[in-house]
């Protein structure tokens, strides 16, 4: 019987699965590594400037609302405060164990009990290990937790010439940028971001992006909020899904020719609105392009910065080398350099886990092999949760965590072992067909939150009705339609 489970994070996907099991009366412990609850909006994470994509209203959990006095796009100091303030509401802060590092798991088959380790660091610095037994493994350590930067030729001597290297994740200080030449390596949100926010204390910034996307403007014509374009059942069906039903079906048969219309229209408005021709910033290739592994909007005013000088772009270059206090760049051209900012990914990694897991759970790319991206097949007594980002990640995780809390209970049974297997391979495959190999090793189902919550929803035969669904096509998703999820559960499965 699975009574004590162990949850790794404290990010949206640990925080939910907390909420939903203590609320079914399992018996919890999570584990953070961090001092504070938040994953991305700890403020160890949150570079300067940081705010959701989400708007406020889409970017809250089913049955918690984010405070109505936040502004359209919170910081990451909001939401951190509001994922604290629903620790505090469903009354779980006991259960949640911050600062301490999970360090290593193992599965004994025959009990089927996982043996957690755990180092936690003490308020005077001290360390104390931990060792405990749980029947079920929860992990939601996030797929965008541990930086990805690059290994540069020279890097020592830039260091030892007081040169400074880090991820947009370890630029928590503004003021570190106060007169000094920074590049930002990457052209993704965190990179545009960083690059805004310290433009006008810096000496220099400048952002070298080995590749243009797309990104979408907030208010789109300067007068449409994007989450009426970008953030409902629509916007899913413009792009092409795994197995086509409904309208999605319309749309990529005879309806072609009208998706095709509206991507054109949408291109059209944001190309002129960012001037992207004018910049040389174009991609040259279609919008469609957008939903990949990553999505972005565009940093507030990145590109007037660009047109003003403020912001500095090197495109279609990397560095190729650092000598002494300079980045040499691939078109030969050397730039000054102080601190080298990378918003350059992201590692989807579980260190904790056995290596015999690890290549179960794992193919041999490293991708990740999760039925409804949170069981592996093989693995007893384990579950991912988080591991399905998108759109509304705080909602996958919500919903995920649902979904499992159903699935632990028998509320529905999985398909068999083979048709699971089936199932992910052909999954796999199709990413990484529609994404040039850009799903952050299968764990990334950008742009289809809807779909996937579809998915888990119709296992649960729990999904909203055809109204609710209608409205969905037509305007934003907002996750309190779904507030009613957990209260069902709990009438199903009362424990004793
Ligand atoms: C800067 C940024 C902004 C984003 N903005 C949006 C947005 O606006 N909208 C959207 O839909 N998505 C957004 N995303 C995607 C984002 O990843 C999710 O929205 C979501 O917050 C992720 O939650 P998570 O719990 O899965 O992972 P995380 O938030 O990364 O949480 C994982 C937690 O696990 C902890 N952990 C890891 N390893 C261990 C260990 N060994 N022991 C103990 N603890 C451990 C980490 O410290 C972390 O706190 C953003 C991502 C980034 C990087
Ligand atoms: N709420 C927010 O405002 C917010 C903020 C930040 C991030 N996010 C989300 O978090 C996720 C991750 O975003 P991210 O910006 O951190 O990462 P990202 O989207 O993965 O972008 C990484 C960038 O670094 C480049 N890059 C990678 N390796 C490189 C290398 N070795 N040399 C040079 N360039 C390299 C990539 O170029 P290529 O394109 O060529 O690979 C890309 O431009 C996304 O889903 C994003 O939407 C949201």
């Amino acid at each position: 019987m699975i009574k004590k489970i162990c949850i790794i994070g404290a990010g949206f996907a640990g925080l939910t699965a907390a909420r939903v099991f203590k609320a079914l009366d399992y018996d919890i412990t999570l584990y953070e590594k961090e001092a504070d609850v938040g994953g991305v909006w700890s403020a160890s994470r949150r570079y300067p400037g940081l705010t959701t994509q989400n708007t406020r209203t889409t970017y809250e959990l089913s049955d918690y609302p984010m405070p109505s006095s936040y502004p359209e796009w919170p910081s990451g100091e909001q939401v951190q405060r509001y994922m604290q303030s629903y620790v505090d509401h469903y009354d779980f802060s006991q259960d949640v164990h911050l600062s301490c590092e999970v360090t290593n798991t193992s599965f004994d088959e025959g009990s089927n009990t996982w043996t957690v380790d755990v180092i936690k660091t003490k308020t005077d610095g001290s360390h104390e290990s931990l060792s405990k037994q749980f029947d079920y493994l929860i992990i939601g350590n996030g797929i965008f937790s541990v930086p990805s930067i690059p290994t540069y030729k020279g890097v020592e001597s830039f260091i030892e010439n007081g040169g400074r290297i880090c991820h947009t994740s370890e630029f928590t200080r503004r003021e570190d940028a106060r007169d000094k030449n920074v590049l930002v390596i990457g052209y993704g949100k965190s990179s545009c971001d960083v690059a805004n926010a310290i433009h006008e204390i810096s000496n220099s910034t400048t952002v070298v992006a080995r590749n243009l996307i797309w990104k979408i403007p907030k208010m789109i014509a300067n007068k449409l909020n994007y989450k009426h374009l970008f953030l409902s059942r629509m916007s899913e069906a413009l792009f092409r899904y795994i197995h086509l039903r409904g309208m999605d079906k319309f749309f990529h048969t005879v309806g072609n020719p009208i998706r095709k219309s509206m991507l054109s229209i949408v291109e059209f408005i944001v190309e002129r609105q960012l001037g992207l021709r004018r910049l040389g910033l174009h991609p040259n290739k279609p919008l469609e392009t957008i939903a990949r592994s990553t999505v972005s909007l565009v940093s507030d005013d990145f590109y007037q910065n660009i047109e003003a000088g403020k912001i500095g772009i090197k495109k279609k270059v990397v560095i190729e080398e650092l000598r002494g206090r300079e980045a040499i760049l691939s078109n030969g051209e050397t730039v000054p350099a102080d601190i080298i900012v990378c918003g350059t990914g992201w590692h989807q990694v579980c260190p904790f886990l056995p290596d015999d897991i690890m290549s179960k759970v794992t193919d041999q790319n490293g991708n990740f092999r999760l039925y409804r991206s949170m069981i592996p097949v093989d693995v007893p007594r384990l579950a991912f949760n988080g591991y399905n980002s998108s759109f509304f990640s705080q909602l996958n995780c919500e919903i995920g965590s649902l979904w499992l809390a159903d699935h632990i209970n028998d509320g529905f049974k999985l398909p068999s072992t083979f048709l699971q297997n089936k199932d992910v391979d052909e999954r796999l495959e199709w990413m990484e067909n529609r994404t040039d190999g850009k799903h952050s090793k299968g764990t990334n189902i950008i742009p289809f939150s809807i779909h996937h919550i579809d998915e888990l929803l119709e296992d649960m035969d729990m999904n909203v009705g055809r109204l609710t669904r209608f409205k969905q096509w037509l305007g934003a998703l907002h996750p309190k339609v779904y507030a009613n999820i957990l209260p069902t559960l709990q009438k199903k499965h009362t424990k004793g």
